[in-house]
Formats: structure tokens, sequence, C-alpha cells
């Protein structure tokens, strides 16, 4: 029985070394120590036997029992160790080596220009307002003096969803929500940056979606020279502080007189070049003292209150300012074009 034992043992041995994780160590188990083994063969047997042999053979299987189970946790604690081992090796951080460059994003072009203008017109105690991008036929235009069928409509091809409502064409929506919804008709000093759609093709002056920055001024005694010396600090303060400003008659259905305003070139001085196309000025903005129609119709009335209000475009003045050609960049979020503007010289 011995001379079994210790050749089942051996094997065991044998098998035990060979294997390399917990899955190959149970199949030894089970198959040197599970119900159908020869050990437990020998163990259903013991009973039939007589007691001086009993005895004898449950040495022997208990020493067998045992030297299998030693081997066999030594084994496995082993294993155990390699596998940690490996994963300690794996997860390793060699704390000497130089860090990866991380990429830190910069601000659009488009944001960094309405946070000038936000910063500059809050220092002037105007308020920042938003409004929704869609809106109604009302607020876009008919609060705007510009009725159903009127000329003036054509200078803007809407998207419209119903015939009473329409992605926005222009942010002077939001002159009508501010006023309508100062129920005291308190006076009013508000900037609203947001985007805008039109009907045009895509290319590389025209997008059918845009962004403007409207402006509106409403209280007692306002005049033009409020609205002339106000656009001139906008200018300085976006294109530096010799440029100059003019003002071109003009006409938008809601303001009266309307104008639209051109700024020296700041490129030129005013000379002419390739960027004013040698006119030594360039358009950027329309204007004008808020129509009477429009104050009544949004609940002020215009015999004791006046308002100028203007709406400048935020890509045509980044790609003066920054010398782009292309409006669709603005739009490809291209990281090549983008990271022109994360420079401390951007200003
Ligand atoms: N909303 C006009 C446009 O999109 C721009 C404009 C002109 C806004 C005159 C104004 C204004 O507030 O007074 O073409």
């Amino acid at each position: 029985m011995k001379e079994k034992l210790d050749s089942i043992l051996l094997n065991a041995k044998e098998e035990i070394l060979k294997s390399n994780n917990e899955v190959e160590m149970n199949v030894v188990k089970s198959k040197f120590m599970g119900k159908s083994s020869e050990f437990t063969e020998i163990m259903k047997g013991i009973g039939s036997l007589s007691p001086e042999e009993k005895k004898s053979v449950g040495v022997l299987t208990n020493d067998f029992r045992n030297s299998f189970n030693s081997m066999f946790d030594e084994r496995l604690k082993n294993i155990k160790q390699e596998v940690l081992n490996k994963k300690l090796e794996s997860e390793k951080i060699d704390i000497s080596l130089p860090s990866k460059s991380v990429k830190v994003g910069s601000l659009h072009p488009l944001t960094h220009i309405r946070y000038i203008l936000e910063d500059l017109f809050v220092s002037m105690g105007y308020d920042v307002v938003t409004g929704p991008q869609v809106e109604t036929d009302m607020n876009c235009f008919e609060r705007l003096n510009i009725p159903k069928d009127h000329p003036a409509r054509d200078m803007q091809d809407t998207f419209y969803i119903t015939s009473e409502m329409l992605l926005r064409s222009q942010t002077s929506s939001v002159q009508v929500r501010a006023m309508l919804n100062n129920k005291e008709k308190t006076p009013i000093r508000m900037v609203c940056p947001g985007k805008v759609y039109r009907r045009d093709n895509d290319d590389a002056t025209h997008s059918h979606q845009f962004m403007q920055m409207e402006g509106l001024v409403v209280d007692k005694n306002i005049s033009l020279a409020d609205l002339k010396g106000t656009l001139l600090e906008m200018a300085r303060c976006l294109l530096g502080k010799n440029t100059n400003i003019r003002f071109r008659p003009s006409y938008f259905g809601f303001t009266e007189p309307s104008y639209e305003v051109d700024v020296s070139c700041f490129k030129c001085g005013g000379k002419g070049c390739a960027l004013c196309k040698n006119i030594g000025w360039i358009e950027i903005l329309g204007s004008g003292m808020v129509h009477p129609n429009v104050l009544r119709m949004c609940g002020y009335d215009p015999d004791v209150y006046t308002g100028f209000a203007f709406g400048v475009g935020l890509e045509r003045l980044a790609m003066f300012k920054y010398g782009i050609t292309d409006l669709r960049g603005f739009y490809t979020n291209d990281m090549r074009f983008l990271n022109n503007f994360n420079r401390k010289d951007v200003e």
C-alpha cells in the first residue's frame, strides 16, 4: 500500500509543479483527491479491512493527504505571488519620466470677441441678456415695425418653422423682449449676443448661422450723440484708440433715422489698402434711433422715452480683427485654425 500511495504522490507532485494557474491546480486536485480518484477508492476500501490493517492504512492515507495538501498549498501560494509580481511589474510607475504635455484649450475667436464686448458694455452699466433662437414672427418683425408683406422683409431671408414661428434672423427680436418684459417701463441698457439664422448659401463670407450682438438703450433724453459716443467707444476698444467711425444713412424698419456705421481701416489708418478695398473705411454695423412705433408697440411712450439701438455681426468683426479670410473656419472646428487664437498676444 505504501508503495502505491508513494507512487500516486509522486505523480501528483509532478502535476502540481507543472500547473501554472488556479484553474489547472483545481483540475489536479480533483484528479488526485476527487470522488473518482484512486485515493478516494483506497479510502472507501478501509471499511472492509481488519482492525490492524485499518490502523496502518489509516496512518498512510493521513500522511498522503497531509503531504498532498502541503505541496498543493505551497504551489498555490507561489502561483498567487507570481501573478501579483507580474501585476506589480506591469503597473510600475516610473516617477522619473518626464510628464506628457497637457493640451490646454483656448477660447474660440468668436467667444473672445463676445467677452471683449460684454466686458466693455458691462463697464458702461449695461445688462447682458439672452433671448430664444426660435422666435415668433411678431417679435422678430411685426413689433419691430416690419409688418407682413413689407419690402424690408426681403433684407433677411428667414427660416420659417410655421407662418408664425421662425429661427430668428436678427437679435433685434431681443429688443422687443427686453422692452415688453420690463413691466415698470423703466430705462433699459442691454446688450444681447447670440446666434441668428438666414437662408444663405455658405461661402467664404456667408453662413446660414452666425453671431450678432444687439444693443439697446431706452431712457429719457437719449440722443444720436449718445449713440455716436457709445459706438466710438466700442470701435476703439476693439480696434485700437486711433480708430474713427462714420455714419452713413440707411434704412431699418425699427430705427429712424437709421445708419450703417463704418470704422476707419485699422490696417492702413484710412489711407486705403487691400483690407478696406482702398476705401479707408470698413462697414461693421447697423444702428439708429429706436422708431417711435417700436417704443409704442413695446409699451413705452415715445413722447417721454427715446432710445438707440445697434446690431453688429461678430464673425465680420473677428475676420477684420484677426485677418481671417474664410468665415467657414469659425464653424469647422479645425484645431489648426483654432490654435492660432491660443496665444497671449491675441487680444
Ligand atoms: N438687425 C439688423 C440686421 O440684422 C442690424 C441692426 C440694424 C440692428 C439697426 C439694430 C439697428 O439694432 O438699430 O441687419
